[in-house]
């Protein structure tokens, strides 16, 4: 298996200072203090074609290089571990086993946006990353990897760790924001998505430019920086560059979160490194992520990029991989998700809070045998919803229902007539 961010011990406990730099931990920091630019460290980034991580696979350079341009004294760069999917869990073991290579990613984006202020936003109930994170941010700062005068260069970054609440939409950039602006206020405030444009590029934490990339794509910097972006690109196939860290949930037989290089298949990570399902049952079809569209078997040897997934018509948002098995109906994996939806939209846009209400509404009808015209009524409400949100949820909550409708019309029919 490749492991560029996961232990090469293939343990998960935390990973020390010492042990970190003696697998060339902070090497990178140091060259780029040394000898490199701020310009030079993105342009590594940029060439590299490092996309985010965090779901929406947005080019991570481009997101440095706006703050960078974007005038303020005071900037940020904020690690984001808001990771509430269920089925994804690869930040909170990132961040549990590995946290140096995530300070280091962040001190690397720190120096090349111009920010001195960094925050750790992690979900309040993950303890173990929580207590590893904060062990490393003492090491780091005694080892002058973290606070004032880094290494001697005069470089400066302080970093805490700011609980995220146990919601999905916590995890939303500018809901992030929020909430970390109210932590530091001590007046807390909702995790609900602020309206766009300004971008956190522009205006972010307290009205400075901020740089926010979710944990896993501050962990892949490091490596860049290191050795180049070529090796970068090197370690992946099929247009896509670098490695990707992928869960696979209890149904498969080696469950957990992998390392892949971006690019291997589908058919490679379910069932060359996850065993397959644990039934022994071919799969029907899979979602990429929670909040993405379904794709058919026949889609198993698509390569894991952003760009092939978007092209296939769904998303690779987060990795956190899930499938039907043959013979199994998709309605109550839908009943499920929808109502995931419901419960976690965060209630500030009223056509989010209808669109998810009506679809876990259906669901449950269809689930019952009690449907009459569900398709034209889903297509009605999510038809009426696209693109009117602060965020994205809406688009997130339709599009496993879509694509099943289109995907499955039998599985609806023999529920929605069972009765
Ligand atoms: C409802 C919702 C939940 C999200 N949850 C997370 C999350 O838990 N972690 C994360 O990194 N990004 C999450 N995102 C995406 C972030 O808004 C943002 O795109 C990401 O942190 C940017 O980092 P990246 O460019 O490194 O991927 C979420 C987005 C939405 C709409």
């Amino acid at each position: 298996m490749t492991r560029v961010l996961l232990r090469a011990s293939g343990t998960g406990s935390r990973e020390s200072l010492a042990e970190y730099r003696s697998v060339g931990g902070y090497s990178a920091l140091e060259s780029a203090l040394r000898a490199a630019s701020p310009q030079g460290v993105t342009a590594a980034v940029r060439e590299a074609d490092l996309r985010g991580r965090g779901g929406a696979a947005f080019p991570t350079a481009r997101k440095w290089e706006l703050a960078a341009r974007s005038s303020g004294n005071n900037k940020y760069v904020v690690a984001n571990g808001g990771e509430h999917e269920p089925g994804s869990r690869k930040d909170r073991f990132l961040i549990s086993s590995r946290p140096h290579l995530v300070l280091e990613g962040m001190a690397l984006c720190a120096f090349a946006t111009g920010a001195s202020r960094g925050y750790l936003y992690l979900i309040e109930d993950m303890e173990d990353a929580l207590a590893s994170a904060q062990e490393a941010i003492d090491e780091a700062r005694s080892g002058g990897y973290l606070g004032a005068n880094i290494l001697g260069f005069g470089f400066e970054l302080e970093v805490s760790i700011i609980k995220a609440p146990t919601t999905y939409v916590a995890g939303e950039e500018s809901a992030a924001l929020e909430v970390i602006e109210g932590a530091e206020s001590g007046e807390p405030r909702k995790a609900w998505p602020r309206k766009k444009p300004p971008y956190p590029g522009q205006a972010g934490l307290f009205g400075a430019p901020t740089t926010i990339n979710n944990v896993e794509t501050l962990a892949h910097v490091p490596g860049i920086v290191r050795h180049g972006a070529e090796w970068f690109r090197g370690l992946a196939r099929a247009g896509g560059a670098g490695t990707g860290l992928f869960t696979l949930d209890s149904r498969v037989a080696r469950p957990g979160v992998h390392e892949l290089p971006m690019g291997a298949t589908f058919r490679e990570l379910l069932y060359d490194v996850g065993g397959g399902p644990k039934s022994g049952r071919p799969i029907k079809a899979f979602l990429p992520a929670l909040s993405s569209a379904f794709l058919p078997a026949s889609a198993l040897d698509l390569p894991m990029t952003p760009d092939a997934v978007r092209q296939a018509g769904s998303n690779l948002g987060c990795g956190g991989v899930s499938f039907l098995e043959d013979g199994e109906s998709v309605i109550p994996r839908l009943l499920e998700i929808s109502q995931f939806f419901m419960r976690e939209q965060c209630g500030q846009c009223p056509p989010c809070r209808m669109e998810t209400n009506t679809l876990a509404a259906i669901l449950k009808q269809v689930a019952a045998g009690e449907a009459g015209e569900y398709g034209a009524q889903i297509e009605r409400i999510t038809t009426f919803a696209r693109g009117k949100g602060n965020c994205s949820l809406i688009e997130m909550a339709a599009a496993p229902v879509l694509s099943a409708l289109k995907l499955f019309p039998e599985d609806f029919s023999a529920a929605a007539n069972r009765a």
